[in-house]
């Protein structure tokens, strides 16, 4: 999609750290660097993706751009208006406009709420609607998800895990957000429904005008439907900017081995096999220099000295490595 707008949210150098649950009584407090200085933009009615290994900070980021998680530094602007000096009056208002969608829908509705309960219940919190206008509006959106009013009175067990994310796709639609985050959507799901509510959010996201940020382990599925990316290494960026860009020429040695490793073959992007050395090093005591550091096929004895940029290689296409003027196509 072309870029015309200003960005609906943006991150200024964000840090979110958490403390660690101490081993034995006198040991020193620890902490992991769960989000360390990430910027980036969204941009209205664009499908974020973002992409990195369990742990990498995928969920907090999503969190902080909803102003849900604290944040040690850094700014979050939605809509120009900075979340980090919001009070909670302020930030409730503004947080109608946000919604989420949850990985696993199966622990996410209450089962002892009826559809209708569960999908009305940010109505009830907004306020200022009848029964009856509520039993409407839940309606019509249930139809917008593919279910229908005769549902509306049902239980969450009498669902299919398909059906009830298409639940939670309602509950998250019915106050007509401008942002949704959708943390892994469909990894919960049997993978005969992924395509068909994949289908349906793409389908929702046009409706309604809706910016999205999709969390995904699978790439496959970013390069299909998100219009840019950041691809995260503990805590940090790694790649960042648009996804035909990335995944023709990906420049970042991470971004090299989780995208060769992609088994979808109508998938148009660089075969050749990177493979990855060792494990995840703990969040708590990241490498020296670049994360990376440990695990890269093309490390050297400089990617110590200190972290690397992000440095634009083409237009709209962030790296963060020393050497990306030789590991990239056109770098
Ligand atoms: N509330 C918390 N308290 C302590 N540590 C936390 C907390 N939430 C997250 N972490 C840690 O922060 C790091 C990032 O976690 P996060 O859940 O954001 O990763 P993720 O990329 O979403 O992982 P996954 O793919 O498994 O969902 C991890 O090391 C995690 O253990
Ligand atoms: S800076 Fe060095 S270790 Fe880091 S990704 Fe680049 S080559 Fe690999
Ligand atoms: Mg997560």
């Amino acid at each position: 999609m072309e870029r015309t707008d200003k960005p609906l949210l943006k991150l200024e150098n964000i840090n979110v750290t958490f403390p660690v649950k101490k081993d034995f009584p006198f040991q020193k407090r620890r902490f992991v660097k769960a989000v360390s200085d990430v910027s980036l933009e969204i941009y209205p009615g664009e499908t974020f993706g973002v992409v990195g290994e369990s742990g990498c900070g995928k969920s907090t980021l999503a969190n902080t751009t909803l102003g849900m998680q604290k944040v040690d530094s850094g700014k979050i602007f939605f809509e120009d208006k900075d979340l980090t000096v919001m009070n909670k009056r302020e930030l409730k208002e503004v947080r109608r406009s946000m919604q989420m969608i949850f990985q696993d829908p199966f622990s996410s509705l209450n089962p002892r709420f009826s559809v209708f309960d569960i999908v009305s219940e940010p109505l009830r919190i907004k306020g200022g609607y009848t029964q009856e206008e509520m039993r409407a509006l839940v309606a019509e959106m249930l139809a917008e998800v593919g279910l229908s009013e005769g549902d509306l009175d049902r239980f969450p067990s009498d669902f299919s895990g398909g059906q009830k994310q298409r639940i939670g796709i309602a509950r998250a639609l019915i106050l007509k957000p401008k942002y949704l985050v959708c943390d892994e959507p469909v990894s919960a799901l049997d993978v005969s429904v992924h395509a068909q509510i994949l289908n349906l959010l793409m389908d929702l996201q046009e409706k309604f005008h809706i910016t999205y940020l999709f969390i995904s382990h699978n790439l496959a599925v970013v390069k299909r439907i998100c219009d840019r990316v950041i691809v995260m290494y503990l805590g940090k960026v790694m790649e960042y900017g648009n996804v035909e860009r990335i995944f023709k020429n990906p420049v970042h040695p991470y971004t090299k081995a989780l995208i060769s490793a992609i088994f979808d073959t109508d998938i148009d992007c660089p075969r050749e096999r990177a493979k990855l050395k060792g494990e995840v090093p703990s969040p708590i005591n990241p490498p020296a220099g670049c994360r990376f550091c440990g695990r890269c096929p093309e490390e050297c004895p400089e990617c110590s000295q200190g972290e690397p940029p992000l440095v634009e290689v083409e237009e709209d296409h962030f790296v963060a490595c020393i050497r990306h003027t030789s590991l990239g196509e056109k770098a």
